[in-house]
C-alpha cells in the first residue's frame, strides 16, 4: 500500500506538490494525470524515494520513507519497478544485459537471472532483440526494454512515467495490455500520463493533479 500524508514538495520557489493526501491500495491500478508541470513525475519520484518531501509523509507498505536508512531504502527499491520517461538504458550494454542488471544487484544465481530475463523479454515481445544495443532498436522497443527491466524483479509496485510518451496508438495499446497483465498478477501499478487518449476507455481510478494539487 502507498500512502501520502500532507505531502509538499518544492524546488526553490517552484512548488511541485501541495498538500497531497493519497492512498493507493495493494494490487490497485491507478492513473495519475494532469497537464504538463502538474507534478506527476515528482509524485512518482517521491514514491520511489528518489526525492524527499519538504514536509509530509510517504509510507510504502507501512514503511515511512522519511525515517529509513539509505540501505533499507535500497532494499525497498528492489521491490519497486520504475519505468523512466527517458528510459535510462545503458548504451554499451545489450538489451539482455540492461534487463539482467536489475537482478544482478539482488545477488540471485546466474541461471535464475537468465531465466527471468528471458521471461521478461518474451513478455514484452523482444526475445529476438536480446543481443542488440539500445541504439540499434526503435524508440518503442527501447520503451519495452525499460518496461522489461522494471518488471523482471517481480516488483510489488510498478511506477511508470509517461510510458507511452512517443509511441504510436498500436504500440500504446500493446503497452497498456502489458501493464494490465502485470496488474492481474497482483502488482500495484501507477501510471503517470498527460495523454487523454490513454484514459478514454478505462474504468481505472484516475488521480487528477493540477499545479501540484489533487483536484479529482
Ligand atoms: N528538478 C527540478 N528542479 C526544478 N524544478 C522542478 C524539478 N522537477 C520538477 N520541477 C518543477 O516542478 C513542477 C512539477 O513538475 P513535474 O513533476 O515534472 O510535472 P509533470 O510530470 O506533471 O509534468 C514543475 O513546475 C517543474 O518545473
Ligand atoms: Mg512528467
Amino acid at each position: 500500500m502507498i500512502q501520502l500524508f500532507h505531502v509538499f514538495k518544492n524546488f526553490g520557489s517552484n512548488v511541485a506538490l501541495r498538500d497531497v493526501d493519497l492512498r493507493i491500495r495493494e494490487g490497485e491500478f491507478v492513473f495519475v494525470t494532469g497537464p504538463s508541470g502538474a507534478g506527476k513525475t515528482t509524485l512518482l519520484r517521491l514514491m520511489f524515494g528518489a526525492e524527499r518531501p519538504a514536509s509530509g509523509h510517504i509510507l510504502i507498505n507501512g514503511i515511512n520513507l522519511n525515517r529509513i536508512s539509505r540501505t533499507k531504502l535500497d532494499l525497498l527499491r528492489r521491490k519497486i519497478g520504475f519505468v523512466f520517461q527517458d528510459f535510462k538504458l545503458l548504451p554499451r550494454k545489450t538489451v539482455f544485459e540492461n534487463v539482467a542488471l536489475a537482478l544482478e544487484v539482488t545477488g540471485e544465481r546466474r541461471s535464475f537471472i537468465r531465466k527471468k530475463t528471458h521471461q521478461a523479454l518474451r513478455l514484452v515481445g523482444l526475445a529476438e532483440k536480446q543481443t542488440a544495443y539500445p541504439l540499434q532498436i526503435s524508440g518503442g522497443e527501447q520503451q519495452r526494454v525499460a518496461i522489461a527491466r522494471a518488471i523482471v524483479k517481480d516488483p510489488l509496485v510498478l511506477l511508470a512515467d509517461e510510458p507511452t510518451g512517443n509511441l504510436d496508438p498500436d504500440l500504446t495499446k500493446d503497452i497498456m495490455v502489458l501493464f494490465r497483465s502485470v496488474y492481474m498478477k497482483g502488482t500495484t501499478v501507477v501510471v503517470a500520463t498527460h495523454s487523454r487518449d490513454l484514459l478514454e476507455d478505462t474504468e481505472q481510478r484516475t488521480i487528477l493533479l493540477n499545479r501540484g494539487r489533487i483536484t479529482g
